[in-house]
């Protein structure tokens, strides 16, 4: 009695029903009639619960049952392969193989003349012959019968026929199906019925029953903790903005500071500060994204009589410039930033003599099509150092120890081209034995550092943060970052 005292409401009410019917295997269609239930769940959930305590045991038929497959649904309704073959050999009076390929598809002939050998119909001179063709007939009737019996039990059919025909593709096919019974054990009938009153149980908590005081006296019903239950997902950051904090604690140990800056610029800053050309390929409108609202923005006239002289005739510092006509209008425009060297020239020019060692990662935009390793919108790790004695070593080794402490310790640089830098130079990174090109730097040149007032060298680079995120993630195809495919984010390592 002791025993039983522990039962939840549906353990007892299916405890009941089965000390009805001791000896019974019970089904689930039974015990849910029994007990006036209408869900499975509850019949699993009480008989697991009973057969944890002992009362019941939970026996498991696996069922198999062979249907016809596509081509066994077919052969139903027009005949098996080797049946009409062997109904046209019938039919001739001589059954050349020549007249067969010419009455038969090239891809029912080949195979169905290999049947028929197997039932002993041979080609003698190109003309098909057959010593036994009532053994012939014999069997292509008990296989015409064996399809026609499906759907079946496997173990109701004749084993020799089902070898064969799981021998052939897309005849037939077999399912399992687990079916679940239920019976006392000793001890559960040993269970007095009238010990299985079901008892009013509280199953959640109201503040009605909190306020009242009610939950002191109530029976609440414990939690069954073996009961299988969904795994519970919990949410977590997405690997990209993982890669980004990592990236950003590289840069910080480095004793970098962070710059955030706006992505709406002007031309101007965006480019003639960093001594682009105005007749630059990039600056057209299919590869920069042009704002109309604002159309353009205003800028110092200081600034663009400086970049003005600098871009005409190289001004005070020496270059012979790119010639040609400055304009103002150009140099107001509103874009998207197409790089972040437009965030930390700015912050350059604002201030042009305290040393210091920025970085950001942020978003830029250029016209791109979109595909598998470009998209418009993504991501540069910029940076800078400004200092008396800066130089190309120490670019160098700044990114290389950027780049191992993002576990990448093979980096090479090679000579490059930007029109802000010089020397320039482009970084790549070896991954799985190839170099992979992701950024460029250099030293800023004269032409950008003079009028802004910069006094000391600067290392400059920016590189791409996607590149970095497909090698790190593994990927081949950029979109995967941003198609919020929740079962790949999950299952996401962490970075
Ligand atoms: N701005 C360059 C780009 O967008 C990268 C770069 C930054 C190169 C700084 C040199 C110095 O590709």
């Amino acid at each position: 009695m002791t025993e039983s005292s522990g039962l939840s409401n549906p353990e007892r009410r299916m405890l009941r029903a089965m000390l009805g019917q001791p000896s019974l295997t019970w089904s689930l269609e039974d015990i849910m009639k029994a007990c006036g239930w209408t869900d499975q769940a509850i019949v699993v959930g009480a008989g697991h619960g009973l057969s944890n305590k002992g009362f019941v045991s939970i026996n498991e038929l696996i069922r198999r049952t062979v249907k016809l497959a596509d081509k066994g649904r077919q052969a139903v309704s027009d005949g098996l392969l080797e049946a009409r073959l062997w109904r046209w050999v019938g039919s001739q009076e001589e059954p050349t193989m020549q007249k067969l390929q010419a009455s038969f598809e090239r891809h029912e002939a080949g195979p169905g003349v290999g049947l028929l050998k197997k039932l002993n119909v041979q080609l003698n001179g190109g003309v098909f012959e057959c010593e036994d063709p009532s053994k012939v007939k014999t069997e292509l009737q008990s296989r015409a019968m064996f399809l026609g019996s499906l759907p079946a039990d496997e173990e109701d059919l004749s084993e020799r026929l089902l070898n064969h025909f799981n021998g052939r593709k897309g005849l037939i096919e077999t399912t399992e199906i687990r079916l679940r019974s239920w019976s006392l054990t000793d001890e559960g009938s040993l269970v007095l019925a009238s010990d299985l009153e079901e008892k009013k149980q509280v199953a959640e908590i109201t503040p009605e029953l909190l306020q009242s005081g009610e939950w002191k006296d109530a029976d609440i019903r414990a939690f069954d903790v073996t009961l299988e239950s969904a795994t519970p997902r919990t949410g977590r950051s997405h690997p990209m903005q993982e890669l980004i904090e990592r990236i950003r604690r590289v840069f910080l140990e480095m004793g970098f500071s962070e710059l955030v800056e706006d992505y709406v610029q002007t031309a101007g800053w965006n480019m003639d500060a960093l001594f682009i050309p105005q007749d630059h390929p990039a600056r057209e409108m299919q590869d920069t994204f042009y704002l109309e609202n604002p159309k353009s923005l205003e800028l110092d006239s200081d600034l663009i009589s400086k970049w003005k002289s600098i871009h005409e005739d190289g001004g005070d510092t020496g270059s012979l410039g790119w010639s040609g006509e400055f304009s103002e209008e150009v140099s107001k425009r509103a874009l998207l930033r197409t790089h972040t060297t437009v965030n930390t020239i700015q912050h350059l020019a604002a201030n042009p003599d305290k040393p210091c060692r920025v970085f950001s990662v942020d978003r830029v935009f250029r016209k791109e099509a979109i595909d598998r390793t470009h998209l418009p919108e993504f991501h540069q790790i910029e940076g800078i150092i400004m200092e008396p004695g800066a130089n190309l070593q120490m670019l160098v080794t700044t990114l290389k120890t950027f780049y191992a402490k993002m576990g990448y310790p093979e980096v090479r640089v090679r000579p490059a081209y930007f029109p802000y830098t010089e020397p320039s130079l482009e970084i790549e990174v070896k991954w799985k034995g190839k170099w992979l090109e992701l950024g460029g730097a250099g030293i800023f040149r004269p032409e950008v550092t003079e009028p802004l007032g910069i006094t000391s060298p600067v290392c400059a680079w920016g590189m791409g943060l996607e590149r970095l995120a497909m090698l790190v993630l593994g990927l081949d195809d950029i979109r995967q970052l941003y198609i919020s495919d929740l079962e790949w984010l999950r299952n996401q390592p962490l970075l």
